[in-house]
């Protein structure tokens, strides 16, 4: 469920990269990517301290886009000291998929960053483009925390950004000394850390601080926190819990955007505030909203402030409008929802509230209702699915699909000469479902998104389809015509009810 809460965020972030990316000519020359397969993987990778591996299909258009990307820092790389090697198996390849699953590849392209030769791996988070590719390398092969031995260290190292951890300490020995280190190599990948002898190179700094001591810097709240407890475990909690911001600001700013990564990946529920931040009245607004987060902190909700500029696919994805904004949705992992537009600063507190004590009714996202419905295939949308569907005591074929997804429509022709094939029979209805547009509950069906496999299943026994149907239906690995069974790469999934 978390993942379909973020599912927008998720869109948004792969169209980014898409768009990010430019189509370099490639002229065939020398390849910089080592290509590896399981004859060889093993052998190559032992061979190196530190090697990233790209998992790849073909036929996977991210994988296409990537590739140039990936080759041209491969030949940056190849000139860096010491030099860092970028491999790439085609994991489609049948040899290959062992090794693919050894390595937990779900989807494509999968990079990791094997350390050690091979002993330690680790998800590659950085960048898909030549220069970010680079630059995230270079870090990540460098040791995991820098000495910081001037202020310009320091200010090189700590910008407005992002987080930054630097441990101050007496001497680089010792056991706080290597729990620090040992932290750093754990986190490495979603943090920037530093260490230094003395406290006043850092900004804000006091010499009067020597250490031992972890000095978190934050670019929003308080901007610093300290933390004096050695213990990895407990290190390592207080910089999840120190780096998410009280209210976490999403707008363009891709800078941004890890915090907001973070926020939707919680466990916690979520507030979402929609708001036009560049309006001047939205001041009041902001500063109950921050009044709120803090009265509920640690209560198990996050708080999120979403500009309208740069939230066009989430309000796509909760079905609402701009002219409902300031608009506030709190989503349970649940992956129900509680919604109130056009909020007033003053409403901010008490919709919470009322939330918390479960007095708010859940919103469902729905199409309207179509004033006609004559076609074979009957519309369902969330506000009819009871009745049309559940309580109609028929047996119904839902499709739920995406208007953008090409299975589906491969499939309309199909479906509706099943449905013409049922039109005269009152027991049986064939209808679908745009599972964009409209919120479907409770885990009562099986639906997932984009780039799932999701399957088609027609289960009703004697069921007579004219034989073309029938015939196109197995064709696409049908399992015979009692018991239908269609998997689509795409967003296409039907259910047979047995009313
Ligand atoms: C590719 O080759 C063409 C001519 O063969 C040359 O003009 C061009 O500079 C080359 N590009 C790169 C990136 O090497
Ligand atoms: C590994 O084996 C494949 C297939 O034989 C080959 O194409 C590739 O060049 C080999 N890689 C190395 C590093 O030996
Ligand atoms: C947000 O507010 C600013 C200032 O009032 C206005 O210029 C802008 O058009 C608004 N943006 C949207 C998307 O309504
Ligand atoms: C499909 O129908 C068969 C025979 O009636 C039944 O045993 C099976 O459980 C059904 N499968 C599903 C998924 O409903
Ligand atoms: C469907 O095909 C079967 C043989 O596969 C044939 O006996 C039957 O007459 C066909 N039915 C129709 C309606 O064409
Ligand atoms: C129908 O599909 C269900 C679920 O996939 C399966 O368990 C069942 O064995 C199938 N029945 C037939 C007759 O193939």
């Amino acid at each position: 469920m978390a993942r379909s809460v973020s599912a927008w965020f998720a869109l948004v972030a792969i169209v980014c990269s898409v768009t990010a990316i430019s189509a370099e000519e490639s002229n065939g020359s020398k390849e910089f990517v080592l290509t590896l397969d399981h004859s060889n993987f093993t052998d190559s990778v032992s061979k190196h301290k530190f090697i990233v591996v790209e998992f790849y299909a073909p036929w996977c258009g991210h994988c296409k886009n990537l590739a140039p990307e990936y080759e041209k820092a491969a030949s940056i790389l190849s000139k860096h000291d010491p030099p860092v090697i970028l491999a790439k198996v085609d994991a489609n390849k049948e040899a290959n998929k062992g090794l693919a699953n050894e390595y937990d590849v779900r989807g494509f392209p999968t990079l990791k960053i094997l350390r050690n030769g091979g002993k330690d791996v680790q998800e590659y988070k950085g960048p898909r483009e030549a220069d970010g590719i680079v630059e995230y390398l270079k870090r990540e092969s460098g040791p995991a925390s820098a000495e910081l031995k001037s202020a310009e260290d320091a200010i090189k190292l700590i910008d407005d950004k992002k987080i930054v951890v630097v441990g101050v300490f007496p001497k680089f020995s010792g056991k706080d000394f290597e729990s620090y280190i040992a932290l750093a190599e754990k986190l490495r990948s979603d943090y920037e850390f530093g260490h230094t002898l003395d406290a006043k190179h850092l900004p804000r700094g006091e010499s009067s601080v020597t250490g031992p001591v972890v000095r978190l810097f934050k670019p929003f709240d308080e901007l610093f926190v300290d933390f004096k407890d050695f213990n990895v475990e407990a290190l390592e909690k207080f910089v999840e819990e120190s780096s998410i911001p009280l209210v976490t600001l999403f707008n363009k700013d891709p800078s941004n955007h890890p915090f907001v990564i973070k926020f939707y990946n919680s466990p916690n529920a979520k507030a979402m505030l929609f708001a036009n931040l560049s309006n001047e009245g939205t001041d009041s607004l902001k500063s109950k909203y921050r009044e709120v987060a803090e009265q509920y902190k640690g209560q198990g909700i996050g708080f999120l402030l979403g500009d309208l500029e740069a939230s066009q696919a989430a309000f796509q994805y909760f079905g609402v409008q701009e002219s409902q904004v300031p608009l506030i949705i709190i989503q349970n992992n649940d992956g129900k929802k509680y919604l109130k537009p056009n909020l007033k600063a003053d409403d901010i507190a008490s919709f919470v509230k009322d939330y918390k004590e479960g007095k708010v009714p859940p919103y469902v996202k729905s199409e309207p209702v179509p004033e006609e419905n004559n076609e074979p295939v009957k519309v369902v949308v969330a506000d009819t699915l009871e009745d049309m569907v559940f309580k109609s005591g028929k047996n119904v074929l839902l499709e739920f699909y995406a208007p953008w997804c090409g299975h589906c429509k491969k499939l309309a022709p199909i479906l509706d000469e099943v449905a013409v094939h049922y039109e005269k029979d009152a027991s049986v209805l064939i209808a679908k479902l745009d599972a964009t547009a409209n919120d479907i509950s409770d885990g009562k069906f099986d639906v997932r998104g984009p780039r799932k496999t999701s399957s088609i299943s027609w289960n009703r026994t004697g069921t007579k389809l004219s034989n073309k149907s029938q015939r196109r239906m197995s064709s696409e690995k049908g399992r015979g015509p009692e018991n239908i069974t269609i998997r689509h790469r795409w967003y296409v999934h039907l259910q047979f009810y047995i009313g």
